[in-house]
């Protein structure tokens, strides 16, 4: 099999295409194999030498990434701060005008970490005052956030005002493969120009078949998301109500910060998989300050209020255990090789 400039893709790929780019209000959409690599690549081919990058510094690892391919200029801007974004607008600006290129900003629609959205709204008002075109990573609020589930930019009625818009299938979909959204003639150009989607397969069919399916149930049964909001809040609110620390999320992703080391963070996401079976990731530093511990929550349309109450009580257990010591005590064990 060739690769995909060679052998090309089948209609179910340009139906799954045409769907997509109905569903999220674009004219065009171009599915990618991957996600990481699609995003990565999108920015590489979306940008030349004389063109300058403005991204949100909290930004996914694919979008760093696909920034440090980049020959030209590139500035970031502090974590949804509209204010350090515009200095660098300002900056962006005089780099493009004196080398005759153009401005990409790049936001997530949900940051993955923390949970809270990315700044669509505003950062898209600055476009009356300068000259940019916007990238949106929207892999967190695609199928759940917006009245139809059509991601960040319908949330925060500003859909329109994103040129490209990406999405995966990772996580409402619960797949793999991506896609991304804009204008015929972005999408054209990206079909033709994108390194890893010309030089690699293209979606494998199953797939594409299951990507339909989703898509449809995403497009006709909101029950699932209205069950997912739900379960969000309950679970949020039942976190809050028990004193824990939930952050700014305004999604789905629910961060639970605690105090302590790395070590005891690894005993405590064990004995809450094994004893409790509530699984969850944790994050420690160097991604978030020494001494903190986020463990992330991400509740689905699948589970249970049953679920999210024995996720309360193994939460409400668990942070016992870390302020009692226990988990300083197993971890202790687990470094001397005692299991
Ligand atoms: C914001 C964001 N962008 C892109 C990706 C990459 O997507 P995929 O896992 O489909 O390659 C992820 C995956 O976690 C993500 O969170």
């Amino acid at each position: 099999m060739g690769a995909r400039m060679m052998s090309g893709h089948t209609d179910l790929h340009e139906q799954l295409e045409e769907e997509l780019a109905d569903f999220v209000g674009k004219e065009a959409a171009y599915l990618l194999n991957f996600g990481y690599q699609g995003i990565l690549s999108t920015i590489d081919t979306l940008v030349g030498k004389d063109d300058v990058i403005v991204y949100d510094v909290d930004a996914h690892a694919c979008i760093i990434d696909g920034v440090r391919l980049h020959l030209g200029k590139r500035f970031t801007y502090k974590h949804n701060d509209v204010e350090s974004l515009e200095k660098n607008l300002q900056r962006a600006t005089k780099v493009a005008e004196q080398k005759g290129g153009g401005i990409l900003v790049i936001s997530e629609g949900v940051f993955g970490m923390r949970g809270e959205q990315g700044k669509l709204k505003e950062i898209a008002a600055l476009k009356s005052k300068y000259s940019f075109r916007f990238l949106v990573d929207d892999a967190h609020g695609f199928g759940t956030l917006g009245k139809n589930g059509r991601g960040a930019g319908e949330e925060q009625g500003v859909q329109d005002d994103i040129d490209v818009y990406f999405a995966t299938f990772a996580k409402s979909m619960a797949s793999t493969g991506a896609f991304i959204a804009a204008d015929k003639e972005i999408v054209d150009y990206l079909r033709y120009n994108m390194r890893s989607q010309m030089f690699a397969k293209s979606l494998q069919m199953q797939l594409v078949k299951g990507a339909l399916k989703r898509l449809d149930m995403i497009r006709t049964r909101p029950e699932f998301k209205d069950k997912l909001w739900v379960n969000v809040h309950a679970l949020q609110g039942g976190l809050k109500a028990q004193g824990f620390d939930i952050g700014t999320t305004q999604s789905c992703v629910t961060p639970v910060y605690l105090k302590g080391s790395i070590p005891e963070a690894m005993a405590l996401v064990k004995d809450l998989r094994e004893k409790y079976g509530v699984f969850c990731s944790i994050v420690v530093y160097p991604v978030i300050p020494k001494g903190l511990i986020l463990l992330r929550l991400i509740p689905t349309a699948t589970h249970t209020l049953e679920d999210v109450e024995i996720t309360l009580n193994a939460f409400s257990d668990i942070r016992e255990k870390l302020e009692n010591g226990t988990y300083k005590r197993i971890s202790e064990l687990m470094m001397a090789g005692v299991s």
